[in-house]
Formats: C-alpha cells, structure tokens, sequence
C-alpha cells in the first residue's frame, strides 16, 4: 500500500482527488455512491452573495469525448447554502471549499466574507465570470481583474484562496503570475473552453445560450498544457483538472506539476468514479513502486 495523503494549504486530505465544482453538488447526494473518507475533497457548486437563476432553454450537449454547458451558474445564494445545505455539509468525512463566484469585485469579497464560517476550509474563486460593471468580459482574461478580484477575496477572509482560472485566454501565465503577486495561494485550471454546437436539421444553437463550456476527456491535452505551463512560472500549489477519467489520467496531471487534481465530467457519467479514480491511482503507485504520491508532483522529463 502507497500513501495518497497529501497536505493542500495546511489542509490534511485523504487523497489529492477533489470533486470538481459543479459536478458533485455539495457532495449530498453522491455520499449514498462512494466512500467519501477516501475523496480529498470536495469544491461546491458556485455560490454568489444572491441566489441567480442561470440560463433559459437546453443547458447541456454531449459532444465527441466530451460535453458543452450553459447552466449559467444557477445556485441558491451563499446565505441559503449556509442555512440549509452547510449543516449537513459538515457532516460529511470529508474536507469541503466553498467555490464562488460574483458580477463585480465587490460582489466576489461580499460571497467571501459570507463563506468564511466554520465547515469551509477553503475558498475557491471562480473567474470566469463576466465583469458587469466593465463590459462584460470575464475577469479571467486580464490579468489586472482577476488580480483585482484575488486582492478583494484575500482581504475580505481569513480562508486559504484557491482562484480558478479560465482557459479562454492567449497566455495563461500571466494571468497565473497577477494571482500568484496579488496573493493567492493556489491556483486550479482548466475551467471550460467556450464552444458551440449546432443542430443541422433546425439550422440553430443547440444550447439556450448558443456558447457553452466544453469539458471532459476532449479538453485534457489542453488543461494538461496548461497546468504544466502554470507549475513551471509559479510558486503556490497548482491543483489540475480538465478530462480526467482514470487514475492515470490524474498521474499525468501531478507530473506535470499538480499537487493535488479534479474530477468533474467523470461524476455525470459514473457517480462512483472519484472512488475509482482514487484505486486506480493507488494501483499505479503500487506497480511503480511509488510509496508516496507526493513524490511523483512535476517530475515530467522536459
Ligand atoms: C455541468 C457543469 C457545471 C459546472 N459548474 C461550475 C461552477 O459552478 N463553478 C466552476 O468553477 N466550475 C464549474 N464547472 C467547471 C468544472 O468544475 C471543471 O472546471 C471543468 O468541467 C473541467 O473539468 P472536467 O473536464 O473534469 O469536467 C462546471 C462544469 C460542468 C460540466
């Protein structure tokens, strides 16, 4: 048997495999499939200071090796989540971050000050948004915004700050070099890619949104880049998702320079498949003669 514990943020954890936001709830309803003891964590659905009702019409298309989305960041509000969900939440035997998101800079520290409560050991920010009060554009793809929202999370909580970043941009570094300055202590990526797909038959969008975000097995070359682009220029812990499947899929990511990793898409598709990931992962160890996971973080030959 290998150790798979590892130590994110000051955060002891199970196993470096967290459940990615928007694919495990607030990990309610997928306790009943897996034995969440051996899950790292789990980053909840994205909460905003108010309750938003996400996007009209079909919110969802399955695509080659992978799936778009338009949910348009439905939730309840972080004061419902603390109210009704939160409690149970804590009883879970695992660790939970909160991720958040807002329209503005000042709505980002508002949903922060909100989360920092007992239950939430961590904090992750969600900058693909757009910025409604310049424009529109998400604040992920310019690195003095989302240095600007980094800033505003850090002040307004007491938390560890994981900020999220988005794939949708031409140089991923610089905008992981403003969140590592403006002080963020770790960095996730890959949210989804911005995609379409259309019907032939109707000559429309499929989504309600026409554009979604493209995720699962399709984008992993991409995140895996990413990740290891990010790894190289920064110092803070980088956590990687974007198409993991397979423990080994996971193991492809630490080499490139995570710490710890995210199963998003897998959990539609098999409710159990953390807890598989988690196996496999270990089986890899075992036949590599690996007896820390830890020890495998950016080893990549480049
Ligand atoms: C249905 C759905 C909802 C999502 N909701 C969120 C969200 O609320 N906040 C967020 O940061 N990412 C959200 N994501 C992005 C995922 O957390 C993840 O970054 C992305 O899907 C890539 O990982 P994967 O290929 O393993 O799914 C969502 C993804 C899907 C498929």
């Amino acid at each position: 048997m290998s150790s798979l514990t590892v130590n994110y943020l000051g955060i002891p954890m199970a196993s470096p495999v967290i459940g990615a936001s928007g694919t495990v709830g607030y990990g309610l309803e997928l306790h009943d499939y897996i034995d969440m003891k051996k899950i790292g964590a789990l980053s909840g659905k994205g909460l905003a200071p108010t309750p938003w009702k996400g996007n009209e019409g079909v919110r969802v298309a399955e695509t080659t090796s992978g799936m778009l989305n338009c949910i348009g960041l439905e939730n309840p509000g972080a004061p419902w989540f603390i109210d009704h969900y939160l409690p149970e939440v804590r009883k879970l035997p695992t660790v939970f971050i909160a991720n958040m998101v807002g329209k503005s800079v000042e709505e980002y520290a508002e949903c922060a000050r909100m989360l920092t409560v007992p239950g939430i050991s961590a904090l992750e920010v969600n900058i693909s948004c757009p910025n409604v009060k310049e424009g529109g554009a998400a604040f992920g793809t310019d690195p003095a915004q989302a240095a600007a929202v980094t800033r505003a999370v850090k002040d307004a909580t007491t938390l560890p700050v994981i900020v999220k970043l988005s794939p949708n941009v031409t140089d991923i570094v610089s905008i992981a070099k403003a969140v590592e300055d403006a002080g963020a202590d770790s960095i996730s990526l890959i949210n989804t890619l911005l995609g379409i797909a259309i019907d032939t038959r109707t000559r429309r969008p499929i989504l309600g949104n026409i554009t979604g975000g493209l995720s699962g097995p399709a984008i992993k070359p991409v995140a895996l880049r990413m990740v290891w682009q990010t790894a190289k220029a920064v110092k803070i812990p980088v956590c990687g998702l974007g198409g993991i499947m397979t423990g080994e899929d996971a193991i492809e990511f630490m080499m490139a320079g995570a710490s710890t990793v995210q199963v998003g898409t897998a959990n539609l598709a098999d409710p159990t498949a953390m807890e598989r990931i988690v196996n496999e992962m270990d089986e890899w160890c075992d036949k590599n003669n690996v007896k820390d996971i830890n020890e495998i973080v950016g080893t990549l030959k480049d």
